[in-house]
């Protein structure tokens, strides 16, 4: 099934939460600073997350958002949109149970207060229409914007949707993401493929890693749409990590992530076994090591 189709990303959702342990720590580092970047609103400030999956995004966000509420004596409501209503359904359960995350229940608390609102709505990022112009102060958008066929319009979505002085953190993987790694050795052995040089989606989403590529992307240079964000209104950093995963939990994970799925079934019992035989170190555990790029793009207020 292609990446780009909801029911892939629909069905990936189940085996999405070890995929989550390891990307939270970026998205956590990407939200960080979203307090200080916000303009000055009288009333709530609303945010959206966009292709929020499950919901590592929305809740480390929620619990920025939060803490920032509290001190500053303001308001926040957040909508986490996605095409996936699988995703969100999720995301949203989380939301409604008790929780033992640290990060849904600071969400959960600051709703109980009624300083944070948290919604959900399915809605395609290429298409927003939802939504009125300039009514969000920020949007969010963490490993989402590489996967839908035109993220030029997903771009002119946000600059839509912006209000002047608003701001968007996109979060991309850079070069040396897990699956560059991995994918491709399993993939030989166990699908009788020869050894991959570019995997399907990888390819199609390892350009987005590239600051110079998503400069392009925010400029509006890639098509021949209207010219978007100054190159001076742009700002992007990167941000290292690595967590420890089980291979078991790494096999259930490649069997259902539209990354891998593109490349068909995987026989999830071998590929545990080949991960165990291969990849793991200390204590039978695999270390998956990222970088990812963050970039702040700010809506000039002149425009
Ligand atoms: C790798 S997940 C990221 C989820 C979440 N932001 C996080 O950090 O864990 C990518 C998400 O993009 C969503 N997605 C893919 N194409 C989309 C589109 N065209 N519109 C909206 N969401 C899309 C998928 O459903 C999936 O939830």
């Amino acid at each position: 099934m292609p990446a780009d189709s909801k029911d892939s990303w629909n069905s990936a959702s189940e085996g999405y939460a070890p995929f989550e342990a390891f990307t939270g720590q970026f998205t956590r580092a990407a939200c960080v600073e979203l307090p200080d970047l916000l303009p000055e609103t009288s009333g709530t400030v609303r945010i959206m997350d966009v292709a929020a999956g499950t919901g590592a995004s929305t809740f480390a966000l929620g619990k920025q958002m939060s803490d920032h509420c509290r001190q500053a004596r303001r308001t926040a409501a957040i909508v986490a949109t996605d095409f996936s209503d699988v995703m969100l359904k999720t995301l949203m359960q989380k939301f409604n149970a008790t929780a033992a995350d640290s990060e849904v229940a600071a969400t959960q608390a600051a709703a109980k207060e009624g300083v944070l609102e948290l919604t959900s709505q399915v809605a395609d990022a290429q298409d927003l229409s939802a939504f009125a112009d300039g009514t969000f102060s920020a949007i969010t958008c963490t490993f989402g914007i590489m996967f839908p066929p035109s993220p030029e319009k997903v771009v002119r979505e946000f600059w839509r949707l912006l209000m002047p002085g608003g701001v968007a953190v996109v979060t991309t993987w850079h070069y040396n993401n897990i699956p560059y790694d991995i994918l491709p050795d399993i993939a030989h052995v166990f699908k009788g493929h020869s050894r991959f040089k570019d995997l399907p989606m990888a390819a199609a989403t390892h350009k987005f890693g590239q600051e110079c590529y998503i400069r392009r992307l925010f400029r509006g240079d890639l098509d021949s749409g209207p010219k978007l964000w100054k190159d001076s209104d742009l700002s992007a950093r990167f941000v290292a990590g690595s967590s420890v995963c089980l291979p078991q939990h790494l096999a259930a994970m490649m069997n259902k992530n539209p990354l891998s799925s593109d490349l068909g079934d995987w026989d999830e019992a071998a590929v545990e076994k080949y991960l165990q035989d291969h990849w793991t170190g200390e204590n039978g555990q695999i270390i998956l090591r990222g970088t990812a790029l963050v970039l702040v793009a700010r809506k000039t207020k002149s425009e």
